[in-house]
């Protein structure tokens, strides 16, 4: 059993709620340097600094930031008049701001009372124009410098508490309309006020929070305020999890008699060769009268038609909840699938009795089958897929955990070239935004739960992930948990039984696991409880497993931990650097090739899910400080392939041919020395020229990749890749000379002019024949016009450099800068990259007019 004793309990700390004092308010900032940005408070806040604590009289007085149209999410409700964007026009404060603690008799009755706010800063009335002005997504762990006193599991940042506030203006029109607010992920645990109530308290990272802000809510000239007190420091995960509102924020605006969030569940399903969708959707009503009121669904095929309608009616009492029922039949719909993910779209309609329309939902369906086969593995649409799957978490290079959408959407675009086809979200509900994204590319999701608890509170947070995400047709598992200590007792066997019940009462279609490392032959254990066992690792344990339980299906859920460090071909303990030779994995994992190998070769595991995609900070195995980040994704932190992207794409991607070669051939010095040569292709046989001289012809092997000890000459190395006896692939490295030049190439030619599109930049250092120089290691600055740079990053697990600013250092070649529109701009962005004594590039970004979903105004 691996690492049984590393003492990896969760710290599941609890939020105490902040019991505040009504009274003048008297803030005493307890960290030093608030954060402000001297820069953008000039620009933003238009003022001088006040003082802090500064109380105004009149809060529709507060200074209003500007902002701009946001893109629209393709998630459920993202039409405007539902639903505006609150991500927009924030404050932060980095530091607490002290709760006074009540005294006299007085102040402590009035401090237990409805809308005595936790302090000062929860209130309506503290002036907050100090603060720093920032929009969402935002983490402001990563901000922060490196310290080795830190926790190794958070990439030794220093983490602690973050104020936020915002303004919101509701129209007089909105007055009698159901509101609520939601907060799509704050990590890590977190109070929010809404004019100086308590209306949550938010305790896990990974969850989203709807509030109904209707009873608290002012009209017209009278402002509201929203407060979020962020405690980052208490740990959920031992990955990097960041710290502040970092995902997106909305306010919902509905109609007295309105389907909830996450209430409508239309999943596509097929019985006896017939396909229909079972409607259901949940209606609240907060008006003070029971109503009447009909439900109209229609689904929409992806050409815009609709195909089938179906309506029902149902009468809501006041502050009830009722279900709407129906079915639609639907006839020879076109299949969602990995290389053809179609997508329909099931719209909802709630009208009153006038036949008028109230409200409104939108989400997406994909027709396909899904199952789970003991002997055989996993079948979609009735057709075998080998799960070809990683592990991920959700940080970054430069933004930390505060991924705009794009920059989720270039993620998963690289898994696609990858070869990948499955994504297990490790070990946490993703944002809502990569879930629709898995459906629009085509990727099988394994969704998981966070905390391991059948207790009502951990159990509404299991259901409130199976609600949000039983639409998408990229879901085919839920995952109760990651590797459990109790998994081979009774005690988890029982827990486990009621996790999976719950999953169950609100989805059947899919089947539910729990990704195991021990226990899986305790006479007790959590495999019994489960539909489908994932194993963590055990890889010698496959047979056993399935020759004792043929009936019971499995799949890896988690393999290989090996490490890598991009574009280092020797280990060096001394130096943290891992060989790309795939030669490193952890005790318990094994290298990219050994696992799927193990894998592939067994029709009964129905595949695989590499720890991991991507690096990520935290865990840098088997370093520790200097190292902040891990080294065990097939790509580093930018999304640059190290070579486990090169032995995947053989191993994974059918279509074409594939072929590639390490090491890069720049070795001055060298010269006469062996290197050892691996070509990692797909074809049948593979050759390997240097400066045209044949150095030999191999059969492929798929699983070992091939392998050659090359006399270094410096020139040119290319591979050829053969099938039937035809060259049907080619690969060169070549010895390139001094860098001479820096090369931007963007992620893709233009950006959304809404002030959320961001991209990815790579920055190379070219020699004087244009050829990316694969050592440099130089220091680039940055700079762009028309748009803002968000983030900076180099893959390199050891640097200590800043991700934000202008400035960072080339590692091994590369650089990412991300770049992010300014709101409502169109026209060009300019990106300039220079380096002292190398000629600077500059590139042109397109920024396109856009308007995504409106923001609610300040
Ligand atoms: C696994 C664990 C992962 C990660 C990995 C590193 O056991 O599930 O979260 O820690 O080990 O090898």
């Amino acid at each position: 059993m691996k690492r049984p004793d590393e003492g990896r309990g969760l710290d599941t700390a609890l939020a105490c709620p902040v019991i505040s004092q009504k009274g003048p308010p008297q803030p005493k900032p307890r960290t030093a340097g608030d954060g402000v940005n001297p820069e953008r408070r000039s620009i933003i806040g238009g003022v001088a600094a006040v003082g802090l604590g500064q109380v105004l009289a009149d809060p529709s007085k507060l200074h209003a930031a500007p902002f701009g149209g946001e893109p629209a999410a393709s998630g459920a409700d993202a039409r405007s008049e539902v639903r505006l964007s609150l991500d927009g026009g924030w404050r932060f404060f980095r530091g607490d701001i002290e709760i006074p603690r009540p005294h006299s008799g007085d102040a402590t009755y009035s401090s237990t009372k409805a809308g005595a706010a936790g302090g000062p800063a929860a209130s309506r009335f503290f002036d907050d124009q100090h603060w720093r002005a920032v929009d969402l997504p935002h983490d402001f762990v990563v901000e922060g410098p490196f310290e080795e006193s830190a926790n190794v599991a958070q990439g030794y940042r220093p983490k602690g508490v973050g104020w936020y506030r915002r303004t919101l203006h509701l129209d007089a029109a909105d007055r009698g309309k159901y509101l609520e607010l939601q907060f799509d992920g704050i990590a890590t645990n977190a109070t929010v006020w809404f004019n100086g109530n308590v209306v949550a308290h938010i305790w896990s990272a990974y969850t989203s929070s709807y509030i109904d802000i209707t009873p608290f809510a002012r009209f017209g000239k009278d402002i509201n305020v929203i407060a979020v007190r962020v405690d980052s420091d208490p740990l959920q995960g031992w990955w990097y999890e960041g710290g502040g509102i970092y995902r997106h924020v909305w306010l919902a605006r509905r109609s007295p008699v309105h389907l909830i969030t996450d209430g409508v569940y239309a999943h596509p399903r097929q019985e006896d060769g017939r396909w229909r969708i079972p409607v259901e959707a949940t209606l609240a009503n907060i008006g003070e009268t029971a109503s009447r009121v009909s439900v109209e669904v229609v689904l929409i095929d992806p050409d815009g038609k609709p195909v089938v309608s179906g309506r029902t009616s149902v009468k809501v009492g006041p502050l009830e909840q009722k279900v709407a029922a129906l079915s639609l039949e639907v006839n020879t719909p076109r299949l969602w699938s990995i290389e053809t993910p179609t997508l329909y779209r099931v719209e909802t309609r709630v009208l009153d009795e006038q036949s008028v329309t109230i409200d409104a939902a939108t989400s997406s369906a994909g027709f396909r089958s899904a199952r789970f086969d003991p002997a055989l593995g996993f079948f979609l649409n009735e057709k075998p897929v080998k799960i070809k799957g990683v592990c991920i978490h959700q940080d970054h290079a430069g933004l930390g955990v505060a991924l705009p959408d794009s920059i989720i959407d270039y993620r998963l675009r690289r898994l696609k070239d990858l070869g990948c086809n499955a994504i297990r979200s490790s070990h946490n509900a993703p944002t809502r935004e990569l879930l629709d994204a898995a459906d629009r590319l085509g990727f099988l999701v394994m969704d998981e739960n966070r905390l391991f608890n059948p207790s009502p509170d951990y159990i509404e947070m299991l259901q409130w992930m199976v609600r949000r995400d039983r639409n998408h047709p990229s879901v085919i598992l839920w995952s109760v948990f990651n590797e459990e200590p109790l998994q081979g007792t009774p005690e988890g066997y029982e827990m486990v039984r009621r996790m999976a019940h719950a999953v169950k009462a609100l989805d059947d279609t899919r089947p539910v696991t729990a990704a195991m490392n021990a226990g899986v032959f305790a006479p007790v254990n959590v495999s019994q409880a489960v539909d489908v066992v994932g194993f963590n690792y055990q890889i010698d344990l496959y047979d056993k497993f399935h020759l004792a339980h043929p009936d019971k299906p499995i799949t890896s859920s988690e393999d290989t931990s090996a490490v890598m460090t991009r574009g280092e071909y020797t280990t060096d303990m001394s130096r943290h650097l891992l060989s790309s030779y795939d030669d490193v994995a952890r005790p318990w994992g094994a290298t990219h090739r050994a696992a799927w190998k193990a894998i592939s070769t067994r029709p009964f595991v129905a595949g695989a899910f590499v720890w991991t995609g991507f690096d990520y900070r935290g865990e840098p195995q088997p370093f520790e400080w200097p190292t902040a980040s891990s080294s065990f994704g097939i790509m580093d932190l930018c999304g640059f392939p190290k070579s486990a992207f090169y032995i995947h794409q053989a191993q994974w991607v059918q279509d074409r041919p594939m072929l590639n070669l390490i090491p890069h051939w720049t070795w001055p010095g060298r010269e006469g020395q062996s290197i050892k040569v691996m070509v990692m292709s797909n074809t049948e046989s593979v050759a390997l020229r240097l400066n045209g001289a044949m150095l030999g012809e191999q059969k492929v092997d798929p699983y070992e990749m091939n392998t050659w000890e090359v006399p270094y000459r410096p020139g040119r190395l290319e591979a050829i890749g053969m099938r039937g006896g035809r060259i049907v692939a080619r690969a060169f490295v070549e010895t390139t000379g001094a860098p001479v030049a820096l090369k931007l190439t963007p992620d893709r030619t233009w950006l959304s002019g809404d002030g959320r599109d961001a991209l990815p930049i790579t920055v190379e250092a070219v020699d004087q024949n244009g050829r990316p120089t694969p050592t440099a290691n130089l220091p680039v600055e940055l700079e762009a016009s028309g748009g803002r740079i968000i983030g900076l990053g180099n893959g390199d697990a050891n640097s200590h450099e800043a991700e934000k600013g202008n400035h960072r250092s080339l590692y091994n070649g590369l650089l990412q800068v991300i770049v992010q529109s300014e709101p409502g701009t169109s026209g060009a962005m300019t990106v300039r990259a220079a380096s002292a004594g190398l000629a600077d590039d500059v590139v042109q970004i397109t920024v396109r007019a856009r308007s995504g979903p409106a923001s609610a105004a300040l």
